[in-house]
Order: C-alpha cells, then structure tokens, then sequence
C-alpha cells in the first residue's frame, strides 16, 4: 500500500485525514512534533482504524531528522503537509513564530522531498488567501486580496513557493473546518484557546464560558452577522485522498477550494446548534473582531469536477459530532 508521509497528522484535520488515507488503503506515516495536538488521537486513530500506526516525534523544520525518517521508511509515494500554526489571532500576536514555522517547515519538506525523489506534495492552504472578495462565491481565479494576518500571509507566500517548486502539487484552500468523526474519538487537541466560534459554542455549552460573543450584528448581511463556509472536517479529510488520486493521475500544479458552497451567518450556526443538541446557548453581541471578513463561501465546482468530490455532511451533523467531541474531550459519557 503506498506510504503517504503525514506532517502534522496528530492535528485537528491531520488526524481525520489519516483515518481516510487508511480507508482509501494508502499507509500514512505521521510526523508530529506535539506543538500543537496530542498522542491521544493517535489512540483515537488506531481505535477507528484498529490498526497501529506509524508515528515520529520529530520537528517538520529539523531537516536532518526529517531526512533520516524518508531514508528509514523509503518509498514514500507523496506528503500531506499539515504542520503549520493555524490561529489567525495567535499570528497577529507572534509574526515571526508564524513565519517562521509555517514557511520554515514547508521549504524543508521540499528540499527532504527532492533529496529522496518524493514528487507529489499535498499542501493545506486557506480560504483566507482571498482576503475580503469583492465578488462571491469565490473561485480558484479570485485574486488574492492584501491578506488581513500573518497567518494567511503565510498561506499566500506557500503557495508561491509551490508554484515555482519542482514537484506535482495540489494545494487544497480549506474554508471553516467544523465538527468531528461520529466516534467522537479525534479532534482538536490545540494548546491555545480556542478562538473559533463552533468550539466556543461548545465550550458554552459544556458550562467552561457563560456565552458566546457574537463579534458585531450590523454587518451587510441578511442577519448582521458574518458568513462563513463551514464544512465538516471529514468531508475536508476525504477531499485529501480524492486529491491524491488525482494528483497520481494527473501530474503539475493544481489548485481547488474545499467547501460547502454555502454561506451560513454566525446567528444560523448558533441556532443550528441549538437545534441539534437540544441545548440553550446564551449569547451576547459585542464589537466587531478586527481582521474578521463579512462574508465568504466558495464555489467548489472544480474539485466536484475534477476530483469527483463534494461536501456532503449537513450543519446539523456537524452540531452533533462538534457536541460530542467537546464531550469527549472533557470525559463527558457520550
Ligand atoms: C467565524 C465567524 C467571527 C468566535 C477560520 C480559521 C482560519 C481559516 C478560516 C482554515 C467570524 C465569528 C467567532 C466568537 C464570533 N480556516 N465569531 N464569536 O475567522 O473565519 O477563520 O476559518 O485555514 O484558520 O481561523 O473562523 O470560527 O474564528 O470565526 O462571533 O467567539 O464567527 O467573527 O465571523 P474564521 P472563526
């Protein structure tokens, strides 16, 4: 079965997408530094997929130890690069740290790629690349924007570097990864607090917050509040195989975003929530959170097309399986 390198494969999507490459009868291999995740969804991996699994403590940007890892395992047919800080607000805080790790780690993957004939990279890039649209929904052709952090700065200069790499590359730009595996088994385990609304309805929810801020309701939109293109990370998870047998296929550079093609406000996730769980969420309005974009979903046409993909999980799934995972994690009998 081909050997599929993870980095960041004990991650939030890392971990999903690693239960998927087991599906799809790929051997993922996980590189993991445990910065941001947790050896207990290697537990939750290998109770979905029972099996053991290969993993290696090991820093994306040490590049001789990444090395000795592609050496040791050999045949490694293609990499999936997760490894990189993901918080918008954590990059405005720390510019350097996010420059440093998310570029770092991508250049060094690419040399370690090159000195052991590795060909094919999956790259996980962000839907914060187009910065605020001008036109929606947004599609592979929209220029990007000035982005409006570092973090999606970083995703922009990846995706050049990319570009005018050597190898065959599908850059998969993820709209709002929500929700979980229905086991409840693997999710997010990042260190910092979470600064994203579905887990902070969660969190509300278990009684770790007393309610949700929404940040601004007089936006130009039909409730006020901002939208969003959520998907279901196992839907985002699948479209990562789907890309690998595409990529196979179809050698070069490609490009495709990953979402729903929805938009849905941030007023109709809190209430989706309710509904699903059955559960009353307070929530208070609050001033707007800067950097924060109005409004942005995609159009997914291209990865429907071409990589005979698309999102098919609902919100209302999503509320369920966020729900239980925020239970699980705090050793709430599910
Ligand atoms: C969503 C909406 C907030 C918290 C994320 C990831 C980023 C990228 C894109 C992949 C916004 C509102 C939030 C709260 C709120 N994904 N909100 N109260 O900012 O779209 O970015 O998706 O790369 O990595 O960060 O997601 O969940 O933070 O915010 O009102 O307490 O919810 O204003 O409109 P965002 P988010």
């Amino acid at each position: 079965m081909s050997k599929i390198l993870v980095t960041g494969g004990l991650g939030y999507i890392g971990s999903h997408t690693v239960v998927e490459l087991d599906k799809a009868g790929y051997t993922p291999i996980i590189i993991d530094n445990l910065s941001n995740s947790s050896t207990k969804n290697i537990i939750g991996i290998e109770q979905i997929i029972q099996k053991k699994l290969k993993w290696y403590n090991i820093d994306c940007k040490k590049e001789d130890a990444l090395n000795q890892v592609l050496l040791k395992e050999g045949n490694i047919h293609g990499a999936i690069h997760f490894a990189a800080y993901k918080s918008v607000e954590e990059s405005i805080k720390y510019p350097k740290k996010y420059h440093d790790n998310n570029i770092g780690s991508l250049e060094v993957l690419l040399n370690c790629m090159r000195k052991n004939n590795i060909k094919n990279i999956i790259f996980s890039s962000s839907c914060t690349v187009y910065g605020n649209p001008e036109s929606l929904p947004v599609d592979e052709n929209t220029p990007f924007k000035k982005a409006e952090s570092p973090y999606s700065e970083t995703k922009q200069i990846c995706e050049n570097i990319l570009k005018r790499d050597s190898c065959n590359s599908v850059i998969l730009r993820y709209f709002n990864p929500i929700g979980c595996h229905n086991s409840g088994l693997i999710g997010d385990y990042s260190n910092n607090k979470p600064t994203n609304l579905v887990p902070i309805i969660t969190e509300t929810a278990i009684g770790k917050r007393d309610n949700v801020t929404i940040f601004g309701d007089n936006y130009n939109t039909p409730d006020g509040t901002c939208i969003r293109d959520y998907i279901h990370v196992v839907d985002l998870a699948q479209s990562h195989t789907k890309a690998l047998n595409y990529l196979i296929k179809n050698k070069g550079k490609h490009v495709f975003n990953i979402g729903t093609g929805k938009g849905v406000s941030v007023k109709e996730i809190i209430n989706a929530f309710i509904k699903a769980n059955n559960i009353k969420i307070n929530y208070s309005i609050g001033k707007k959170r800067s950097g924060d974009i109005e409004k942005i979903w995609a159009n997914c046409n291209l990865a429907n097309k071409k990589l005979n993909w698309k999102a098919k999980k609902s919100i209302n799934q999503s509320m369920i399986d966020a729900w239980k995972w925020e239970q699980h994690k705090n050793n709430h009998v599910i």
